[in-house]
Formats: C-alpha cells, sequence, structure tokens
C-alpha cells in the first residue's frame, strides 16, 4: 500500500479538491483507495456526504480506537474513507503532553491490513499542528497541491522542509512524490507564470499534469460526489484521471 499526505498549510490550496479526486479516479483506473480526512474541517467527509462521523477518528488518535472499525464505503468506486467531523479539532489539546503523540496515527496505519487498500491518501489541515505532522510521520510519501492564482513558491518551500524534518526525526522512509500546480487558468498569464515558475524551482518534482480552473469541481461537493460521478466528462474529471495515470506510473521505479 503506497500512503501519501496530501498537504499544504496554506488555506485552499486544492488539497480537499486533490484528496477527493485522486481517490476517485485511482478507483477508476482498478485501484482500490482508503482516504483519511484529517482536517477538523471535515470537507472530504462532507464531500463523500458523510456528515455524522462523530469522534471515531479523534478516539483513534486518543488510542480509544483503532482506524480499522472507521471504514466506510464510499459512492466512489473502489474508494473507502475514514471520516471526521469537527470533533477532531480536539486532538490538539487531547494530545499536547502525550508521549509519542506525533506518530499515534503511524502505528495505527501500520495495523490496518495492508493487502485490503492500493492507496492511502490523508486530507490535511491548512496548519502545520499536530494532525498534519501525524499525517506526515504515517505516510511514506508527499503529495503538495499548489493554488496557481498565487505566489505559492515560498509556501512550498516550507512544507517541505517540514517534511524534511519529520524525515529527520520520526519518519525515515518519507519522500516527496510530486507536487501539483491546481486551478491553473490559462487565460491568465500570472496563473501560467506560477507554474513556470515550480518547474524552475522544483523541475520533476512537479506533476505535467496541471489542474485547470473548473467549476464542476466547484459544484461536486455540493452533490456529495466525485468529479468522476458528478461530470465524468468534465475538465476536471479529464485533469485528475490524468493525474492519477501518473501516480500510477510511480508504482515501479
Ligand atoms: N480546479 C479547480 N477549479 C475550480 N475550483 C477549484 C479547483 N480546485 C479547488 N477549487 C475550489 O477552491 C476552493 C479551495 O479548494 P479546496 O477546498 O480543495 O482546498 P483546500 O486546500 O482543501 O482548502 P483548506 O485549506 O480550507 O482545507 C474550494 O472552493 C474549491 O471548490
Ligand atoms: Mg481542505
Amino acid at each position: 500500500m503506497r500512503s501519501l499526505s496530501i498537504i499544504n498549510q496554506k488555506g485552499g490550496s486544492g488539497k480537499t479538491t486533490t484528496t477527493v479526486n485522486l481517490a476517485a479516479t485511482l478507483g477508476e483506473k482498478g485501484r482500490r483507495v482508503l482516504v483519511i480526512d484529517l482536517d477538523p474541517q471535515a470537507s472530504t467527509s462532507a464531500w463523500f456526504g458523510i456528515t455524522d462521523a462523530g469522534k471515531g477518528l479523534l478516539d483513534v488518535l486518543t488510542d480509544h480506537a483503532e482506524l480499522i472499525d472507521q471504514v466506510q464505503a464510499s459512492s466512489a468506486l473502489g474508494v473507502d474513507v475514514i471520516p471526521c467531523s469537527t470533533w477532531l479539532a480536539g486532538a490538539e489539546k487531547a494530545l499536547s503532553g502525550e508521549v509519542g503523540a506525533e506518530t499515534i496515527l503511524a502505528r495505527k496505519i501500520r495495523k490496518l491490513p495492508k493487502s485490503r487498500w492500493d492507496y492511502l491518501l490523508m486530507d490535511c489541515p491548512p496548519t502545520l499542528g499536530i494532525l498534519a505532522i501525524n499525517a506526515l510521520a504515517g505516510a511514506q510519501e508527499v503529495l503538495i497541491p499548489v493554488e496557481a492564482h498565487v505566489m505559492a513558491l515560498a509556501g512550498v518551500a516550507q512544507i517541505i522542509k517540514t517534511a524534511e524534518v519529520v524525515k529527520e526525526r520520526l519518519n525515515p522512509d518519507l519522500e516527496l512524490t510530486g507536487i501539483v500546480a491546481c486551478r491553473v487558468d490559462g487565460r491568465t498569464r500570472h496563473s501560467l507564470e506560477v507554474v513556470e515558475q515550480l518547474r524552475q524551482r522544483f523541475g520533476k518534482l512537479v506533476f505535467k499534469t496541471v489542474i485547470r480552473e473548473n467549476i464542476r469541481l466547484a459544484e461536486a461537493p455540493s452533490y456529495s460526489q466525485p468529479i468522476t460521478i458528478y461530470d465524468p466528462r468534465s475538465y476536471g474529471a479529464e485533469d485528475y484521471r490524468d493525474l492519477a495515470a501518473e501516480v500510477i506510473k510511480q508504482e515501479r521505479g
């Protein structure tokens, strides 16, 4: 099972949109995917139509429950979800002063049946707090969505730095899988400039696929459907299929 933290401390960078729709397009291509919603805003959970997740994931992090008991099937082919709710905001407080608080999720992930899923995708909150650190400590890979509407280079450098510290201190296996430009508006020079700068600065780490600005992606959560179901022929579905293909290509080598 490959495990990826989908992370960027900048709000609104496309983490949730990428988590949900990469999961759905990987599922379409025959991969079995488990998604963990680690953001107390619970937007990934809501996108999958789950609004009553309760304390489950918080109980896992405080060692009163196991991940496997939180798994729910989703409407997307091949995709299971471990949802959360605003209860998860209590994690910061509940874990403060706990020995080993940063690696509790890693220990719980190790207990999951490895052969049941091909991918684990974790949607992170827009802060580099205890939840994001748990995601980085528990994943093998980091995937960074970047909103191409803003100058995002400094923010990307900061996450990479944090991931390096986590790698050194908590998780030697952690690798940077890639950076994906999201909300790319081909009509504005600024948007294309951001993509160009990302490529200059981070080279091959930037996925060839860019996710274009597409209203259908913004509408889909209101219908509790990933883009593959909401509008399978949209640009958004096309772009996330291309991204899934690139991610799958990395499987060997
Ligand atoms: N390719 C896209 N085209 C159009 N709208 C998009 C696209 N990607 C994301 N959005 C919109 O941009 C906003 C932010 O996206 P998203 O929620 O995925 O970011 P996020 O990084 O998860 O945010 P947060 O930090 O709050 O968790 C949302 O309103 C979403 O619908
Ligand atoms: Mg989000």
